[in-house]
């Protein structure tokens, strides 16, 4: 899961130089796009500051002069833009139909936008990366594509974080923004308007929906893992069994074993699509039960059977392919499409303090209790700063009562999937006609953004239709 991002990368050098390689974007980006960039400024509230190259594409191909679409701007979040571009078909599907023009713009300090070069994630150039910074960056895009394509209407889209900021993009500007998509977008995931422990309550949940067996398995596994914390003499088996890229030498290790394990049970319930994917990483249709088949006939009692299953059932996410030669503890995510997530990381440990816990009662992760203290001990290590706990709320409206805050926004569906742990802290219900909510039940993660498929669950087609009318009112009443 991506708060456990953190912890990797405790163990992964800081400040480093990011190569250009590293840098570089993944995904496929279908025809008719092309990639430009933008000077932005590195700080949005002093001009007389640096600038740097922003990435965006945009498709002009289904647009026309003489009777002029809107434009749709995809909002990036944590990864490279055309990681999103390859996931979020509906977007450009819908632009055909409407006449839009597309614009996918990336976020300041993920993929190739990096304001200061190869040394951009070094602590002390990292101030400049927040919501707020993205969204001004975004804002002065606008304005100026505005100024070249006939001053259309805009339509922000985004997903996830970036569905988070595509609200906040209509919250800010609604002299830019005629309305907002927000898909699976958790902008209530803070302290005070979540529960810690709910979110793995659902994912665990989720594993007893495919097979009820499964969440006992890994439940096991990680009670076995934790058993052998202290115990030396098993670590060279844990490291063989793992086939860790790193030697398992200290407790801290057996630790990085365990949240690689727990990154990839939650990453496949957010992807659990009913077809193959690769938003991440490859994943086969319904992975979460084919992760769960690898605990077929295995004997719950027998330490071993079970940490080779569970092994197997992790790499059902990592390891799709059959490619990779070592399981990467320190850093599980590096070969996969989201590309570097130092950026993550900053996030989570300055604007987006997600409150994460985990119950043993409700969660196969076994107990890990939500703590802010050790959060922001962890923060100061990496990034020398502890997080701004209440930033959302203060500046985005996230509270106890979302109605004080909501009943006043505008224009912005908020589209969840049922399957999707992220619902716990996103809007599910509407706030009068025109912040309209609603939980596609059959959907998981982001979902609705991505082509349609005949696969897809029956409420989907309703989502998206729903979507469209949307965006069809506020552009014509
Ligand atoms: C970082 O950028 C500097 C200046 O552009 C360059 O000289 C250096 O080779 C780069 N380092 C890496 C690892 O790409
Ligand atoms: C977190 O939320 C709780 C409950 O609303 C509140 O009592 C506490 O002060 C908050 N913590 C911070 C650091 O704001
Ligand atoms: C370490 O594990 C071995 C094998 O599972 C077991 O025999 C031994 O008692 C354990 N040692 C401790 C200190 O728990
Ligand atoms: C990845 O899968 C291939 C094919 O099943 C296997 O040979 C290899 O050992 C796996 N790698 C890891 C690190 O598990």
């Amino acid at each position: 899961m991506w708060s456990f991002i953190l912890n990797f990368l405790v163990a992964s050098s800081l400040g480093l130089e990011v190569s250009p390689e590293e840098a570089s974007a993944v995904g496929a980006v279908p025809p008719g796009y092309a990639q430009f960039t933008f000077a932005a400024y590195i700080d949005n509230w002093d001009y007389s500051y640096y600038q740097y190259p922003l990435r965006y594409y945009i498709n002009t191909y289904y647009w026309n002069a003489n009777q002029p679409g809107p434009i749709f701007f995809f909002c990036g979040g944590s990864a490279p833009i055309e990681t999103f571009i390859s996931t979020t078909g509906y977007i450009d599907y819908l632009a055909q139909q409407m006449q839009a023009i597309v614009v996918y713009a990336e976020h300041r300090y993920f993929g190739g936008s990096l304001p200061f070069g190869n040394k951009t994630y070094a602590p002390y150039n990292m101030k400049y990366l927040s919501p707020h910074q993205a969204l001004a960056d975004w804002a002065y895009l606008i304005t100026n594509l505005k100024a070249i394509y006939q001053n259309v209407p805009v339509i922000a889209w985004g997903g996830g974080y970036g569905g988070m900021l595509s609200a906040w993009m209509r919250m800010t500007y609604s002299n830019l923004i005629d309305g907002a998509i927000a898909s699976s977008a958790p902008v209530l995931y803070f302290n005070g308007t979540v529960d810690p422990n709910a979110f793995n309550a659902f994912v665990t949940s989720q594993y007893a929906s495919v097979a009820p067996e499964c969440p006992a398995y890994i439940a096991s596994a990680f009670d076995y893992l934790e058993s052998f914390y202290l115990n030396t003499t098993e670590y060279t088996r844990l490291q063989d069994t793992f086939e860790t890229c790193n030697p398992v030498a200290e407790p801290e290790d057996v630790g990085l074993i365990v949240n690689w394990l727990q990154n990839s049970f939650t990453d496949m319930t957010l992807y659990n699509y009913p077809y193959p994917s690769n938003t991440i990483f490859p994943l086969p249709a319904n992975p979460l039960t084919v992760a769960c088949s690898y605990f077929n006939g295995v004997d719950i009692t027998n330490v071993w059977e079970v940490l080779t299953a569970v092994r197997n059932a992790a790499n059902v996410y990592y390891n799709y392919t059959g490619l990779n030669s070592c399981s990467n503890t320190y850093n599980p995510l590096s070969n996969g499409n989201f590309g570097n997530q130092q950026g993550w990381s900053y996030l989570l440990c300055s604007s987006l303090n997600f409150p994460f816990g985990s119950i043993k009662t409700t969660s196969m992760f076994g107990d890990e209790p939500f703590d802010q203290v050790a959060i922001n001990n962890d923060c100061f290590t990496l990034w020398g700063r502890t997080p701004q706990i209440n930033y959302a709320s203060q500046w985005y409206g996230a509270s106890n009562n979302p109605a004080q805050t909501w009943q006043y926004a505008s224009n912005i569906v908020f589209s969840n999937g049922g399957l999707d742990p992220w619902q716990v802290g996103c809007i599910t219900k509407s706030f009068g006609t025109s912040v309209v909510a609603f939980v596609a039940k059959g959907a998981a993660f982001m979902m609705d953004l991505r082509l349609p498929n005949a696969a897809d669950p029956s409420d989907l087609a309703a989502a998206r239709a729903t979507e469209k009318t949307a965006i069809q009112y506020w552009l014509n009443g």
